[in-house]
This record gives structure tokens, C-alpha cells and sequence, in this order.
């Protein structure tokens, strides 16, 4: 039978074992950073392939910068620790392993100076979150976008997932799947959990950094895999609402959606109201890559083989 095992207070130990009280600062004040990283699971070589688990890291890394926290291990044995992990834990399924950086001191005081931080890895099995076949059905929250000059989207911090989960209850409480956040400007930024794309006249268009989106390791991997399997170049620009529905396709992207198309908006059907050809495309090409079916990415993908079969 699998049996979780973390990474906490320096040792692997299992899940249940990881606990923390509750007077620890980042409980008070969402004063923590965190990461997402899937292990997908290959039936053909029975193997879970851990997604850019380096790439994780550094974002992990500059994600402590913002929010001062100290980083004990480097990135090389972080790494290390994720795999032992994974492997230890014996899942043969679809795994989502969750770092977290954290203000583990137990002191009453909002600051990020002066508190010691603890490294958390946690590991649980997952499966699809958004509907990637039928596509995902969207609307355009009422919620603004945290913006860099109140607290950094850029830094994946635990307290900015209120406004994400604001306007994810919003969507689903209003009959959708997915919220598309605008940022304070009006533009649009990206889901509750996902970067957006839409495609007008063959091209690909994303909104830039700067309008306050997470700069998403699955979205890199949509670009660059459009480039250079489709030939298609993406361009980063301001995207307005009314653009929204007029898009041929649109499509989001994250660790844990993947690359799910969004078939419509506000009660409009983006095209035809089914996913369009280059997202499909795009689609089949990616999930070849994120389970290692495809040499070319390979170097993408970790192999993790578990030690214990159920
Ligand atoms: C707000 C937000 N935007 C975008 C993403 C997508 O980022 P990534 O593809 O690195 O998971 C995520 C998921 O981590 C997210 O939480």
C-alpha cells in the first residue's frame, strides 16, 4: 500500500508525522511560499516522471527572496529530497508533491524580519482538475488580481491564495469552472490557478508578466513547445476582456490543469465552442511530453520508480 512520506524539521519521515502548531507565523499571516510539482504517471513503463522539478526549485528560490525567508537546502538536494519521496511513497498514479518555505517561528507579530523559516515537501496523489477533454467553462471575476505593489503575484506566497480562492468560489458558486481574474488596470491576468493564452489569427497571445501574472512553468513549456512544434510564436501583450470573446481558441495552462482549453466565456463559446485545433495540437504534444513519451523533452522529466507495489 502507498504511505506518504514529507520532508519536515530536516528529516523524511511519514506524512502524519508533520505537524506543526499553532502558533507558528506563517498559520497567523500566510507568510509562506510555496511550490507545485506533478509526477505523471506513465502505465507503459510504470513510472511517475516528476515535471521540471529544477525549475520548481529556482522559483521556489526567488519566491523566498521576496518574502525573506532563508532556504536552507540548495536546489540540487531539494531535488534530491523530492525524488526520495515520491519513491518512498510507492504511488502508482498521477502525484502532485507540494514544497513550502515557511515563517516556522512561533511569535505573535506581523514582519518578515527576525523569524526563523522551515522547509516543508509533502507529497499526494492527483488527479485531472480541470475538465481537459470537454474543456473548462469560464468566467470573468468580479475579483482583481493582486497587484506587485500589494503583495508580488510573482512570489507564489500562501496568503495571496485568497484572492485566487475569492474568485474561485465565485466562478464555481456561479455555475463555472474557472475564474478569469483581470488586474487592476483591467486587463486580463490570468485564472485562480492557471496562466491564460488565447489564439486570434493563428497566433498566440499571453499577458505579460508585469500585468501581475505568475510567471508559470507550464506556460514556458506551452511556448516553447509551440515554437518549436508548431512553429508558432507567442507573443506577450495587454489582452482586453472584449478580446476574450472574440479569441479562435484560448487555452490555460498550470501544474495542476495542465493545458486545459476554455470553451467559453461569460456564456459565450469561444470559436465554436469546442477546442480548437492548435490547442489540441499543442495539447497532444504536451502531455507526450510531461510523461516522458518524447525524446526531444525527455531532460524535462525526472524518473521516480517506487519502491513499493500495491
Ligand atoms: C496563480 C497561478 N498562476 C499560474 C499558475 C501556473 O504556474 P505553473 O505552470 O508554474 O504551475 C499557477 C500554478 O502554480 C498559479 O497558482
Amino acid at each position: 500500500m502507498p504511505t506518504p512520506y514529507a520532508y519536515f524539521q530536516g528529516d523524511i519521515v511519514p506524512l502524519e508525522q508533520a505537524k506543526i502548531g499553532v502558533m507558528t507565523h506563517a498559520f497567523n499571516y500566510g507568510t509562506a511560499v510555496f511550490e507545485g510539482i506533478r509526477g505523471n504517471w506513465n502505465e507503459d513503463d510504470k513510472t511517475i516522471y516528476l515535471f521540471r522539478v529544477r525549475e520548481h526549485f529556482q522559483r521556489l528560490q526567488q519566491s523566498c527572496k521576496i518574502l525573506q525567508l532563508d532556504l536552507h537546502d540548495n536546489i540540487d538536494r531539494l531535488c534530491e529530497l523530492t525524488l526520495e519521496i515520491v519513491e518512498r511513497s510507492g504511488y502508482e498514479e498521477d502525484v502532485y508533491i507540494r514544497p513550502l518555505v515557511y515563517k516556522s517561528s512561533e511569535q505573535v507579530g506581523v514582519r518578515l524580519h527576525g523569524l526563523e523559516s522551515d522547509t516543508v515537501i509533502f507529497i499526494t496523489p492527483f488527479g485531472p482538475y480541470l475538465d481537459i477533454e470537454k474543456g473548462a467553462r469560464c468566467h470573468t471575476s468580479t475579483w482583481r488580481r493582486v497587484d506587485d505593489l500589494g503583495i508580488p503575484p510573482r512570489a507564489k506566497v500562501t496568503g495571496i491564495y485568497v484572492n485566487s480562492a475569492l474568485a474561485k468560489t465565485e466562478a464555481q458558486l456561479n455555475g463555472f469552472d474557472e475564474a478569469i481574474m483581470l488586474n487592476a488596470d483591467g486587463h486580463v491576468s490570468e485564472g485562480s490557478g492557471e496562466n491564460i493564452f488565447i489564439i486570434r489569427n493563428g497566433r498566440i497571445i499571453t499577458p505579460m508578466p508585469s500585468d501581475n501574472v505568475l510567471e508559470g512553468i507550464t506556460a514556458a513549456t506551452a511556448v516553447e513547445l509551440a515554437s518549436k512544434e508548431l512553429g508558432i510564436e507567442t507573443v506577450e501583450r495587454q489582452i482586453d476582456r472584449s478580446e476574450l470573446y472574440i479569441a479562435d481558441e484560448i487555452f490555460m495552462t498550470g501544474t495542476a490543469a495542465h493545458l486545459t482549453p476554455v470553451v467559453e466565456v461569460d456564456r459565450r463559446p469561444v470559436g465554436d465552442g469546442k477546442p480548437g485545433p492548435i490547442t489540441s495540437q499543442l495539447s497532444a504534444i504536451f502531455f507526450d511530453a510531461i510523461k516522458g513519451k518524447n525524446e526531444r523533452y525527455r531532460h524535462w522529466c525526472t524518473p521516480a520508480r517506487t519502491r513499493v507495489t500495491s
